[in-house]
C-alpha cells in the first residue's frame, strides 16, 4: 500500500480552503431533485446537468474534488471529451461513490443498512483505472423513538471501516460518511448525544479494520435539531456542539472534517460552517471543510431548469456557492456575498 500517496491526496482534498462538490447522486436521488422543478429525467438531462457543473469557469479555485456516480464517471461532453479528462484538466480531483444504497435493515425496522461490499475490491480497481482518487460510502442513522439501536450503528460503522480498508488498498482515500439524518422532531442534545456515540463506533471500527487515519476524511453531519424541533438553535450553537462532539470523537491525526449538508439551506450550512472556522479553525486539529450536494448545487439546479439556454446563468450561481463555501473556511462569509454579481 502506498501511504504516502493516500495522505498526500488527502492533504490536497482540503488544501487552499478548498472543499468538496458532491454530485454523485443516484438515479432515484436525482429523480427527486429533478422533479422539484418539473426538469424530465432522461440519460441525457442527468449528461447535460452534470455538463453544466464539470465546465463552470474557475471552479477549481475553490472546488478540490469532484464525487461522481458510477454513469457520471463514464459520461462524456457534448462534445465526446469524457468527463474524467475534464474534470482531470481543470485541476479537480475526480472521486466516485461506491456504496450500492441503504437498505431496510432486516429485524430493525426504521433503521438502515447500507449495502455494496460485495465485489468492491474489484470495483474500486475498476475506478482507480479510470482515474478516481479518492472514494465515498454513506451509512445513515435515524433518530426516533428507541433509534437508533445499538446495533444499527455498529453494522453500519463496521461496514464503512471495511470499506475505508479496501479503499486504501487499492490506492484510494476514504470518505468515511455516517450521516444522521436531521428529519424529525429531536434537540440539538439529542442529535449532539447520537453523533457522538455513532463517531465513536466508527472510529472504534476504523481502528479494528487497521485503517490508516492520515489518509482518510470524514464525512459527518453538522450537529443540528431536527427540522421539526420547535427550539432550533443559533448558528454559534450548531457551531460550538459540532465542534465540541468532532473533539470527543475524532482522534487529531484525522486530516479534515468534510461537512455534508444534509437538507439544510445553502445559506445557513455555509453560515454555519463559518462560524466554527471564524471560532475555531486555528484551534482544531483538523480542517473544518465541506462536500455539500444540496448546498452548493441547489440554486443552479433551479435556475437551469432543464433548459439549454439557463446554463451560463447556473453556472454563475453555482460559482457563488463554491465561494461563499471557501469564504466559510476561512470565517470571512458574510450576508453581503450573497448578492456579489460573478
Ligand atoms: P448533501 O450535502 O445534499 O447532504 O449531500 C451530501 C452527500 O454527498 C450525501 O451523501
Amino acid at each position: 500500500m502506498d501511504t504516502q500517496k493516500l495522505i498526500n491526496t488527502a492533504q490536497m482534498l482540503v488544501a487552499l480552503d478548498k472543499g468538496l462538490l458532491a454530485m454523485d447522486e443516484s438515479n432515484p436521488t436525482i429523480k427527486k431533485r429533478f422533479a422539484q422543478y418539473g426538469i424530465p429525467l432522461t440519460e441525457e438531462t442527468r449528461r447535460s446537468y452534470r455538463e453544466l457543473i464539470i465546465t463552470a469557469p474557475e471552479l477549481s479555485k475553490y472546488i478540490s474534488g469532484v464525487i461522481l456516480f458510477d454513469e457520471t464517471i463514464r459520461q462524456q461532453k457534448k462534445d465526446g471529451t469524457p468527463f474524467i479528462k475534464v474534470i482531470e484538466e481543470a485541476g479537480i480531483i475526480p472521486g466516485i461513490k461506491v456504496d450500492a444504497g441503504a437498505k431496510d435493515m432486516a429485524g430493525f425496522p426504521k433503521e438502515k443498512i447500507t449495502e455494496g461490499l460485495d465485489g468492491l475490491r474489484e470495483r474500486l480497481t475498476e475506478y482507480s483505472q479510470m482515474g478516481a482518487r479518492f472514494a465515498k460510502w454513506r451509512a445513515v442513522i435515524v433518530i426516533d423513538k428507541g433509534v437508533p439501536s445499538p446495533s444499527c450503528i455498529e453494522a453500519n460503522a463496521h461496514a464503512l471501516a471495511r470499506y475505508a480498508a479496501l479503499c486504501q488498498e487499492a490506492g484510494l482515500v476514504p470518505i468515511v460518511e455516517p450521516e444522521v439524518l436531521m428529519d424529525g422532531e429531536h434537540t440539538l442534545e439529542q442529535c449532539s448525544e447520537v453523533t457522538e456515540q455513532v463517531l465513536q463506533t466508527v472510529f472504534h471500527q476504523l481502528f479494528a479494520q487497521r485503517v490508516i487515519l492520515e489518509g482518510l476524511l470524514l464525512k459527518p453531519n453538522m450537529v443540528v435539531a431536527g427540522v421539526n424541533c420547535p427550539k432550533q438553535p443559533t448558528v454559534d450553537e450548531v457551531a460550538y456542539t459540532t465542534v465540541k462532539c468532532l473533539l470527543h470523537t475524532v482522534p487529531a491525526a484525522v486530516p479534515g472534517i468534510m461537512f455534508l449538508s444534509g437538507g439544510q439551506s445553502s445559506e445557513l450550512a455555509t453560515a454555519h460552517l463559518n462560524a466554527m472556522n471564524k471560532t475555531f479553525k486555528t484551534q482544531a486539529p483538523w480542517a473544518l471543510a465541506f462536500s455539500f450536494a444540496r448546498a452548493i448545487q441547489q440554486p443552479a439546479l433551479e435556475i437551469w431548469n432543464g433548459e439549454e439556454a439557463n446554463t451560463t446563468a447556473a453556472q454563475k450561481a453555482l460559482i457563488l456557492r463554491a465561494m461563499c463555501n471557501q469564504a466559510a473556511r476561512q470565517g470571512k462569509y458574510n450576508d453581503n456575498m450573497e448578492k456579489l454579481v460573478i
